[in-house]
């Protein structure tokens, strides 16, 4: 099958040897992640997503000050040599992006429509996985690796803190992304009948 949309999923893969070397330049990685972030659908086109875009030293501070000092104390000692080397190959990116969506908007959808008001949770995070995509697709397409983290809540409050983060953000993911410094890992696929249904 060739298609230019499954191509292109084929090239965005979970990369963990990140390095510095971006194959465009940062104010066009920012400018591909927004508008990656404003094509992404969401419910009643709420547009719920947010993000905080970290270049450099930022992205740094993100794995090597914040995320590695609130995991020392909790991780075991023994355990913490390799959640120091996993922070450290983040931090060895040109950025990372944090994913977050904005409770005010589903609050306002759930006062709007209180008939779905259950569902404006749950439709915030498809919309949020869709935006992660998007993004990390786009990212794989030109060039550059990244792959997605999940330390929230742990990191919240002092991500919050650090980048004037408004208090009705949360944040939801975090992807750390640079130049791709390995070949991916093969990936492996579940056998179609185990997933899938065609109906005529
Ligand atoms: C919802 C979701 C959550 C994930 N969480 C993590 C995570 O916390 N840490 C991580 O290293 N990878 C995480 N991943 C990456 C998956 O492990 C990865 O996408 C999967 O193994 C397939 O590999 P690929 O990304 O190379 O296609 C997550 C992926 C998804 C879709």
């Amino acid at each position: 099958m060739s298609h230019n949309a499954l191509t292109l999923f084929t090239t965005r893969r979970s990369q963990y040897a990140l390095g510095k070397n971006l194959p465009i330049a940062e104010a066009e990685v920012d400018a591909l992640i927004r508008q990656a972030i404003r094509l992404a659908p969401s419910s009643f086109n709420s547009q719920s997503s947010r993000a905080v875009i970290l270049f450099g030293a930022a992205s740094e501070t993100l794995w090597k000050s914040i995320t590695k000092e609130i995991l020392r104390p909790l991780v075991p000692a023994e355990a913490f040599a390799s959640t120091d080397a996993k922070l450290d190959s983040f931090a060895a990116g040109a950025g990372t992006v944090l994913f977050y969506e904005d409770q005010d908007v589903i609050k306002d959808l759930q006062q709007k429509y209180p008939l779905y008001a259950d569902n404006f949770p749950i439709f915030s995070e498809h919309s949020a996985g869709m935006a992660q995509f998007a993004v990390w697709t786009a990212l794989a397409e030109a060039g550059i690796g990244a792959s997605l983290q999940h330390y929230a809540p742990l990191i919240d409050a002092k991500v919050a803190s650090t980048w004037d983060v408004p208090a009705s953000w949360k944040l939801r993911a975090q992807l750390p992304f640079g130049s791709n410094q390995k070949p991916f890992n093969e990936k492996s696929f579940i056998a179609d009948d185990i997933r899938f249904k065609t109906v005529r």
